[in-house]
């Protein structure tokens, strides 16, 4: 096996840096819920469970958006790999269970490939079982939160870096975050790469809503985990029971917003803090932001990126981008 893992625990250099993560993770946390309309980033849906509970979101009959980006790949694999060229290095940025990547690796052929993820752990085993059945690619596990900074290490091959950002991640930023997302992008992939990425399109919103509040209470369960990583973040006493997942299309904003609603009035504390809800006041924890085609191509063209090609499903639910950086 020749998989990498380049996580923060691994010595003593990082696992110090670790430790000021959790303090930065603790401090946004704190911030965020003190807030008059108390928020959590989405990126604390993802401890183990989390990952497991968004794979399980992916096979509801309601969450199109997998299987819509499934098809695109299926059908355009080989359209990607010639607008891409040999031999990149592809870099999975929120690489996940890295199932969408491994599908593309027939076409792309990547010289490397480097998976990274917040959810550390999960990252780890999904990558060691990837590198068991390609032992000729090289693989490197990355946990790192690319929200803010974004450093590679060295190990990361420098040439013909395509970033993959699948899944309509980037509609969980807004507007200002994705540009500035993108930006860093573009300036990661030099001026030989690019950047594969998946959005999701504007659509009726009935299937928007369902997508988001499946009838198996999955994406529920997922939204309510967010506070069970909380507690064991910040040492707080969220009592998940006591709160209900709430899903709405907000089309002046044309995102989805997912929030936690208190069922009932309750003061939820943490080490040196807390605060007192009311019944029926919510916790913002998502917005999945919708795009039309000309709009995202245009903040890609924004964002210092050259020639894009798009392919689309015949039902127009889902769009790819290959954004070369030149
Ligand atoms: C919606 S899931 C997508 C997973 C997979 N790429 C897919 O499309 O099926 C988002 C993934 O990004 C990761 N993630 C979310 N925020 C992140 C961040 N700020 N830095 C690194 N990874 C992040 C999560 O752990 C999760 O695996």
């Amino acid at each position: 096996m020749n998989s990498m893992s380049v996580h923060l625990s691994e010595n003593r250099r990082n696992r110090e840096a670790f430790g000021s993560e959790i303090a930065q993770a603790r401090h946004e946390l704190v911030a965020g819920l003190s807030q008059k309309s108390a928020r959590i980033a989405p990126k604390y849906f993802y401890d183990g469970l989390g990952s497991r509970l968004f794979e399980a979101i992916c096979l509801t009959d309601e969450y199109y958006v997998t299987r819509a980006e499934a098809g695109i790949f299926a059908a355009h694999a080989r359209d990607m790999a010639a607008a891409i060229g040999p031999k990149p290095t592809l870099i999975d940025l929120g690489a996940g269970n890295c199932a969408k990547a491994a599908g593309l690796f027939p076409a792309l052929r990547p010289a490397q490939y480097v998976a990274v993820d917040i959810s550390v752990a999960f990252l780890d085993e999904a990558v060691g079982k990837l590198q068991a059945g390609h032992p000729h690619i090289p693989m490197l596990a990355v946990g790192a939160d690319f929200s803010e900074h974004f450093a590679l290490p060295a190990e990361v091959e420098a040439s013909r870096r395509v970033f993959f950002y699948p899944g309509s991640s980037i509609g969980n930023f807004t507007p200002l975050e994705a540009a500035q997302c993108l930006r860093r992008f573009r300036a990661a992939c030099g001026d030989d790469g690019g950047l594969l990425i998946g959005v999701d399109l504007v659509k009726a919103r009935p299937v928007l809503e369902a997508a988001y509040d499946d009838a198996l209470g999955i994406t529920s369960a997922f939204n309510l985990n967010v506070l069970r990583h909380v507690n064991a973040l910040l040492d707080s006493d969220f009592d998940v029971s006591n709160w209900r997942h709430r899903a709405h299309f907000n089309e002046d904003q044309s995102r989805i917003e997912m929030h936690l609603e208190a069922t009932r009035a309750q003061f939820v504390a943490w080490p040196g803090g807390g605060r007192q809800f009311a019944a029926g006041e919510r916790i913002h924890t998502e917005n999945s932001y919708k795009f039309t085609p000309q709009g995202f191509t245009t903040m890609l063209a924004q964002a210092g990126f050259g020639v894009t090609h798009s392919w689309s499903d015949a039902a127009q639910q889902f769009l790819v981008c290959y954004a070369r950086a030149q």
